[in-house]
C-alpha cells in the first residue's frame, strides 16, 4: 500500500532556533497516525543533521534536503552533493522544485541526473512537477506534466521508479493562496497515474505516492487528501506554522 505523506518545505525560512521550536511543537502534539503515514521536513542544508537528531526517535518522521547537485563531486563551490547528503544519513531529497527550475534554470535533463544520483546512493527523490498558469489557461497541463515525467523519470527501470515520490505542484498555486480545487488535483493525479500505468504497469502506478502541493493548509488539507489519487501534500507556507502543519498531518488518509 502506498504511503500517505505530509512533507514540509521550509524553503529559505527560519533560524535554527525557530526551526527546532517548530519541530518540537509538532512532535509534542502527539498526533495519531496510521502505519502508512509519513512526515517529512525539507529543511535548509545547515539544519539537516540537527533536525534529523531531533526527530530520530520518531519512526514516522524524516528529514529531506531541498536540493542536491547533479554532478557527483568536483569544483562546484557552494554546492552540496548527493554523496554528502548520504554521508550524514539523509534519506530523502526534493528534486526539481519549480523554484529551482525557475530561479536556477534547472532543465528536465539536469533533474533527471539528480534523480539518478539520488537513486544510486539510496536516497528517495521527491520529484516535483507542475505547470505554469499560461499552460493551464491553454488546457495543456496534462501534456506538459507528461513531458516532465517523460524527460526526467521515464528512463528509470521498474525497480527504480517505484522508489520515487512524485509531487504535483501547479506553479500558479504555489505561495499564491490559490489552491487547485480538489477536483483539479484529483484530475491531474489520476492523469499522472494513468501515464505511469502505460509506461510501467498498474501495480507500479498503484505503489507510487503522488503528493499535491500549492497553498495546502489546515483548512483545505482534508478535502484535498480525501481524493482517491492524492497521497498527501508538499506544504510550504503552512508548514512554517506548527498548528497549521499539525492539521495537515492529521488530514492524511
Ligand atoms: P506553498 O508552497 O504551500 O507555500 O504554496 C508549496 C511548495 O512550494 O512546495
Amino acid at each position: 500500500m502506498r504511503k500517505q505523506i505530509a512533507a514540509a518545505n521550509w524553503k529559505m525560512n527560519k533560524t535554527i532556533e525557530e526551526g527546532i521550536a517548530l519541530v518540537k511543537e509538532i512532535i509534542n502534539a502527539d498526533i495519531k497516525l496510521n502505519k502508512n503515514n509519513e512526515v517529512l521536513f525539507s529543511v535548509p542544508f545547515p539544519y539537516l543533521s540537527t533536525i534529523k537528531d531531533l526527530i530520530s526517535s520518531n519512526g514516522y518522521m524524516f528529514v529531506a534536503a531541498q536540493n542536491c547537485h547533479h554532478k557527483k563531486n568536483g569544483a562546484y563551490t557552494g554546492e552540496v552533493s548527493v554523496e554528502m547528503l548520504k554521508s550524514i544519513g539523509i534519506e530523502y531529497c526534493l528534486v526539481g522544485h519549480s523554484e529551482r527550475r525557475e530561479y536556477f534554470a534547472e532543465s528536465n535533463q539536469v533533474i533527471a541526473q539528480k534523480v539518478d544520483l539520488c537513486l544510486e546512493l539510496g536516497i528517495t527523490p521527491v520529484f516535483c512537477c507542475g505547470e505554469p498558469l499560461e499552460i493551464r489557461d491553454l488546457l495543456s497541463q496534462n501534456q506538459y506534466v507528461s513531458n516532465q515525467l517523460n524527460e526526467s523519470l521515464f528512463h528509470l527501470s521498474t525497480e527504480d521508479i517505484k522508489k520515487v515520490i512524485i509531487a504535483y505542484e501547479p506553479i500558479w498555486a504555489i505561495g499564491t493562496g490559490r489552491t487547485a480545487s480538489s477536483d483539479q488535483a484529483q484530475e491531474m493525479h489520476a492523469h499522472i497515474r494513468s501515464v505511469l500505468i502505460s509506461k510501467y504497469s498498474f501495480e507500479v502506478a498503484e505503489d507510487i505516492s503522488i503528493l499535491y502541493g500549492g497553498s495546502v493548509k489546515g483548512a483545505n488539507a482534508n478535502e484535498l487528501f480525501s481524493m482517491q489519487d492524492v497521497d498527501g501534500g508538499l506544504v510550504g507556507g503552512a508548514s512554517l506554522v506548527a498548528s497549521e502543519f499539525i492539521q495537515v498531518i492529521q488530514a492524511l488518509k
